[in-house]
């Protein structure tokens, strides 16, 4: 039996609860969990393979319940690359959710926004990305049961929660784009110079996450939707009020609306 699968047996036995959804919160966005209705909440320490979170603002918890009777894994708090953790332990939690009987993968990150249209507190679905990573989980040898060997990457973000997000967004008047993620390692901001080159290369918003997390997903065939909060912009005159907290404040406020939207998915997107 791998690994992920041994992780998935033993929180099995811990819970009686089969999830549909796999949501991670991200930056700021820990009290998305106030959706849920909890059954159990295990920590990463406690679960094998599982690192915990160095970083503010990730709790490290597995939470297992229900949104309106679907139910539900979510991460509050995931791991970085950043951070010092290799791209398998930062991935290992999908994999896991997937043995759970997990279909549908949410994430949500705050992110820099690029595009001279969005401005802070906007909200984003992630249509493609652009990995700056200089890595990739999927690198080593490859394990045919989890998924193939090279995988292509057409509509890794679902269609159906693309559009389900968008409509929600237009009817109640959330401002909302439909954009192209880059992830860099960070931990540091970028510079005016990275901000101009991402631009030119087509991205709408900067992370430095959720690219290994949804190569993972892709390549175990799960079905993913990325939410992001624009926490701050990439401009001259903008860039030096960015920090972590200021980050953190500006996701803590717009998740009231990352909330709807999540319950909104979850309850029409049938997995
Ligand atoms: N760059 C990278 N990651 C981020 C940013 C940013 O500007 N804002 C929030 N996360």
């Amino acid at each position: 039996m791998n690994k992920y699968k041994k992780t998935a047996e033993f929180l099995k036995e811990k819970i009686n609860i089969q999830p549909k959804f796999g949501i991670i919160l991200g930056s700021g966005l820990s009290n998305m969990k106030n959706i849920i209705e909890i059954e159990k909440t295990i920590s990463y320490e406690n679960i094998p393979g599982f690192k915990k979170p160095t970083t503010e603002g990730h709790a490290g918890n597995l939470i297992f319940g229900y949104i309106k009777n679907i139910p539900v894994v979510a991460m509050d708090g995931r791991n970085h690359f950043y951070e010092g953790y290799s791209m398998n332990d930062i991935t290992f939690p999908i994999r896991v959710m997937k043995y759970l009987g997990v279909n549908c993968l949410i994430t949500s990150n705050a992110v820099g926004g690029i595009n001279d249209n969005y401005s802070v507190g906007d909200i984003v679905v992630i249509r493609d990305h652009i990995n700056l990573m200089g890595s990739n989980p999927l690198i080593g040898k490859n394990n045919k049961e989890l998924g193939p060997r090279f995988l292509i990457m057409n509509d890794v973000y679902d269609n159906t929660m693309i559009e389900l997000v968008k409509n929600y967004g237009q009817k109640n008047k959330i401002k909302l784009h439909e954009g192209v993620y880059a992830a860099l390692t960070g931990p540091n901001f970028e510079t005016l110079a990275e901000y101009k080159f991402l631009k030119t290369i087509g991205a709408d918003i900067v992370g430095m996450s959720t690219i290994p997390e949804v190569l993972v997903a892709k390549h175990m065939d799960l079905l993913v939707c990325s939410l992001s909060v624009v926490t701050n912009l990439g401009t001259e005159d903008t860039m030096s009020d960015t920090s972590h907290d200021s980050v953190q404040d500006v996701a803590n406020t717009a998740s009231k609306k990352m909330i709807e939207l999540v319950k909104h998915i979850v309850i029409n997107r049938k997995g």
